[in-house]
């Protein structure tokens, strides 16, 4: 089997998926980089033995020997990027959030099934050990029917990673409901198993709006993913644009009726991802989300406070980035330009959680009025769900 030819758009911190995606001798092989900025792309050259290096991503789609691209660029270049190698007939990985708007995804969608372009959106948490677990206690029936799902996300080094660069600019990411849970959004609809049909939320700025920001055009600040500062209100050196929220919450009623909420706060101490599913015998909830952690049952009862709960499961053992989520989701992809068929992602579930992340963002900045979500067109819903054959 010869390796899978592939060319990168976007070198930035999403190199990790670049990386997982080079394995020569191994399935893929990353022969062509591309990024806009020539000073990182001569920086991140030296890690990919790429034939190939360009600073204008039209380049790469007119060369015969790619097999595959991979847009890792910033969300709002994600409809352009993701439509012109549709067209250029190159199959994509498209990094997560799909796009910034509701009509910008249906956009995308729409263009891979008029080109017959393979597409595939990176939601890598659908390969991380303590998503994949829940969902096979859930679908094993352990906890009964799941009925509601509840997520709390702590995002210690939000101020860091968030408010430095373009993720703090609206226009840029719609907001961070949108732009970071679009993970766990799609996550409570794959366990729940339906997808979002209305939602309300709330969500202010309490923190970052008032600190100090770089001058535009200043880049990010040395050693800005290192030398993490405490507590939140010492951090400096932000964005010059911060108007996206840094604490939000959201309820959502799914179209199979279960009703999951789902927070996000940017300047906790600590960074952990907190599950819980309760279906009609019993709640699942996650202590940890990585190799090693744990998922507990509670599935007698009714009882007290009881932090043993009836089984725990162990998150497995996994080697590389995000949990071992990102070499999983490369050799899927690969597969999926090999050979087509069904995938653990899917486009579809990709649009349904940034429309709810997009439509949560709307109500939160509308005092908190429900919206409800706009329905993909079920001809495009049924291209991809036949294995956009
Ligand atoms: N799935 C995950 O776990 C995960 C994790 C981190 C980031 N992401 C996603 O990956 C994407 C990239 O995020 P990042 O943190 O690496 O951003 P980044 O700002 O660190 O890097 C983006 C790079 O893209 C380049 N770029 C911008 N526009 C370009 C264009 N038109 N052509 C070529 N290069 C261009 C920039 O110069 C920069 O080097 C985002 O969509 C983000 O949401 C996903």
């Amino acid at each position: 089997m010869e390796d899978l030819r592939i060319g990168v758009i976007g070198l930035g911190l999403r190199t990790s998926l670049a990386l997982a995606a080079h394995r020569p001798g191994k399935g893929s092989v990353v022969t062509a980089l591309c990024d806009s900025d020539p000073a990182v792309l001569k920086r991140q050259a030296g890690r990919f033995e790429a034939e190939y290096l360009t600073e204008d991503y039209r380049e790469l789609l007119d060369r015969p020997d790619l097999d595959a691209i991979v847009v890792n660029t910033p969300d709002d270049t994600h409809e352009r990027l993701a439509i012109d190698c549709l067209e250029a007939g190159k199959p994509v990985y498209l990094e997560k959030p799909m796009a910034i708007t509701v009509e910008g995804c249906d956009n995308i969608l729409r263009a891979a099934r008029r080109t017959g372009t393979k597409l595939y959106v990176g939601h890598n948490m659908r390969h991380m050990g303590v998503v994949r677990l829940m969902r096979d206690i859930i679908r094993k029936g352990v906890i009964g029917e799941p009925k509601t799902v509840w997520v709390r996300h702590f995002v210690s080094y939000g101020g860091d990673y968030y408010f430095k660069d373009w993720h703090a600019d609206r226009t840029r990411t719609t907001g961070l409901l949108l732009q970071k849970a679009a993970h766990d959004l799609d996550v409570i609809h794959w366990l729940a198993g339906g997808y979002t049909t209305r939602v309300n939320a709330f969500g202010d700025l309490m923190v970052y709006g008032d600190l100090p920001r770089r001058e535009p055009g200043t880049p990010r600040p040395e050693g800005w993913l290192k030398d993490f500062d405490w507590p939140p209100t010492a951090r400096r050196d932000l964005h010059h644009v911060v108007d996206v929220e840094d604490v939000s919450v959201m309820n959502m009623r799914l179209d199979n009726g279960v009703i999951a909420a789902y927070q996000q706060c940017h300047f906790t101490p600590d960074y952990v991802r907190n599950y819980t599913v309760i279906g009609t015998e019993g709640r699942l909830e996650n202590f940890g989300d990585g190799p090693g952690d744990t998922v507990k049952v509670w599935n007698t009862g009714p009882a007290g406070y009881r932090g043993e709960g009836d089984i725990t499961y162990k998150v497995p053992a996994a080697q590389g980035s995000h949990g071992g989520a990102d070499p999983e989701i490369l050799a899927e992809f690969c597969r999926f330009v090999r050979d087509g068929g069904v995938t653990d992602t899917s486009p579809v579930a990709a649009r349904m959680s940034v429309a709810a992340g997009y439509m949560a963002t709307m109500s939160l900045r509308d005092g908190g009025m429900p919206y409800d979500v706009p329905a993909l067109d079920p001809e495009l819903a049924a291209y991809f769900d036949n294995g956009q054959r």
